[in-house]
């Protein structure tokens, strides 16, 4: 969906949105619309009890005095206080309810209006979320009947003058959401490591240096955790690094990102059950979430120094599968006593981990992954896991999570919890007890953190994919942990 900012709105007939606050407080284009509608639009708000609440909406066809095809209203909440996010609900609530209305077209129009930040900022946050809401993954679907494929094409936003630079920062950003979307919608016969680094190269356009080792080179770095969830698959790992320096200073030290990039999990020999395995094609949703961002953070050129790094891996059962109670070497020496196999992500995480920190000495790791199940069971949908050994850094994530909206909760760490990895054949075991499975799981990564190094560990199991419609989703993919990284580099990292 393409936006167009304009002056006024233009006389060929389409959708026109006008806002409209609590007790029907009429913006100027609501109040135009409902004296040229005689009183219609008013009428048709009492009788729906339409509150004004972001997000809410009415809308009537064919309205008398008008030459829209459809008059909506669009709850905006007190304009007076709506910041970004608010916005970015307006736009979302437009696309959602227009997408696939029959209209190709929709004005939006915004004269006069009085809010929390700047008119331009406000308009290009309002097409921000339009764009992000109108995400679709429609691809395999041949047999579509018309009715139900998306028509409108395009949102005119009017009386908010040109939204220039802030809005072309957020079509960058919308595009490294639409990446990460891609990335985790696409099925495991489709996205596995080698097609994933393959999907990458074009983030070289933007300005990243990609980096990726294969199979041999793993093996001679010596990385045994990694290379054992991989030798069950005939699909062969990957790990991809992609650096992205916006700061002009080559020896500018860099954040290191982490992804889990599982692109199967059928548990391995400790299999899963049938019931919704198919869900785990989105068990690399770190390491999609990884590449958004860096797409992102490079197509807005963020004056930082970023390296994203993901570990791609299949986990399959197979002949050549590692086995429950082998003992595997990890690149730092560690040895790994492999209770489950279905606990992947942690074996994948701890190698990719170790290479990043050997690799570009960063002062700063921040890893994601759709680690445990139990994370869900704490947080539900609502909150992705954040562990770290620094409140300064957590601190700065939790803000990032809140100024975009992908939210995050501190859960503890601590000694009585790592005590519960200890193998009483190899250094670690690779899973603690049930209770509090994603405590011990981020016990396991922080055994994998060099002294010095500040991390984070983001257990984002419940926020990558959705069972139903969110604000700035469809059902399916959310693109969680773009936005997230995106701010957090913002807020903290650039110049
Ligand atoms: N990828 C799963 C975690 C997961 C579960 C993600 C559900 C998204 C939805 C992970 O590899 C896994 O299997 N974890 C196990 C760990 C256990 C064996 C200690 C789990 O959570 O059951
Ligand atoms: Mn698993
Ligand atoms: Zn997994």
């Amino acid at each position: 969906m393409q936006t167009v900012f304009a002056a006024q709105v233009d006389s060929t007939p389409h959708a026109l949105v006008v806002l409209v606050g609590p007790d029907l407080a009429m913006t100027a284009a609501a109040a135009a619309a409902d004296a040229a509608s005689g009183g219609q639009l008013r009428r048709a708000l009492e009788s729906a009890r339409f509150d004004g609440s972001a997000g809410s909406w009415c809308e009537l066809l064919a309205p008398h005095g008008l030459s829209a095809t459809r008059l909506c209203a669009v709850g905006s909440g007190a304009l007076d206080k709506a910041e970004a996010a608010v916005w970015e609900r307006i736009g979302a609530t437009i696309s959602a309810r227009l997408l696939v209305g029959g209209e190709t077209r929709a004005s939006v129009d915004l004269t006069g209006i009085e809010t929390a930040l700047p008119l331009a900022g406000a308009a290009a946050h309002l097409a921000h979320g339009a764009a992000l809401r109108a995400y679709r993954f429609d691809k395999y679907r041949t047999t579509m009947k018309d009715k139900d494929k998306p028509t409108l094409a395009q949102l005119d936003v009017i009386g908010a003058g040109a939204a220039g630079a802030l809005h072309a920062e957020l079509t960058g950003i919308a595009a490294g959401v639409k990446r990460t979307r891609d990335l985790v919608s696409e099925p495991a016969n489709i996205i596995y490591p080698e097609s994933f680094v393959a999907s990458a190269s074009d983030l070289a356009g933007l300005g990243i240096e990609l980096t990726v080792l294969d199979e041999a080179q793993m093996q001679a770095l010596g990385m045994g955790a990694l290379l054992g969830v991989a030798q069950g698959s005939v699909r062969p790992p990957r790990l991809l690094a992609m650096r992205w320096n916006g700061t002009g200073n080559p020896d500018a030290k860099p954040v290191v990102l982490v992804g889990k990039g599982v692109t199967f999990d059928t548990g391995g020999i400790s299999l899963k059950p049938p019931a919704g395995m198919e869900d785990m094609k989105w068990d690399m949703g770190g390491a999609g979430a990884v590449t958004g961002a860096m797409h992102a953070l490079a197509a807005r050129k963020a004056k930082a120094h970023v390296v994203g790094v993901v570990g791609l891996v299949e986990n399959m059962p197979d002949g050549n599968a590692q086995r429950p109670g082998d003992v595997v070497t990890s690149m730092n020496g560690q040895t790994i006593e492999v209770i489950n196999t279905d606990a992947e992500g942690r074996l994948v995480l701890c190698d990719a981990i170790w290479w990043a920190q050997e690799q570009f000495d960063p002062e700063v790791v921040v890893d994601l992954a759709t680690l445990t199940g139990a994370i869900i069971i704490s947080l539900g949908h609502e909150y992705g896991g954040l562990f770290a050994n620094d409140d300064g850094l957590a601190a700065q994530l939790q803000k990032a999570g809140e100024t975009s909206g992908d939210r995050l909760w501190r859960m503890p760490i601590g000694d009585a919890y790592d005590k519960l990895i200890d193998s009483p054949i190899a250094d670690i075991k690779n899973v603690g007890p049930r209770e509090g499975g994603s405590i011990s799981a981020a016990q396991f990564i922080k055994r994998f953190v060099k002294p010095g190094v500040k991390w984070a560990h983001l257990d984002i199991a419940g926020m990558v994919w959705a069972s139903k419609a969110g604000p700035l989703w469809d059902k399916g993919a959310t693109g969680y942990g773009v936005r997230l990284l995106d701010r957090f580099i913002a807020e903290n990292y650039e110049l």
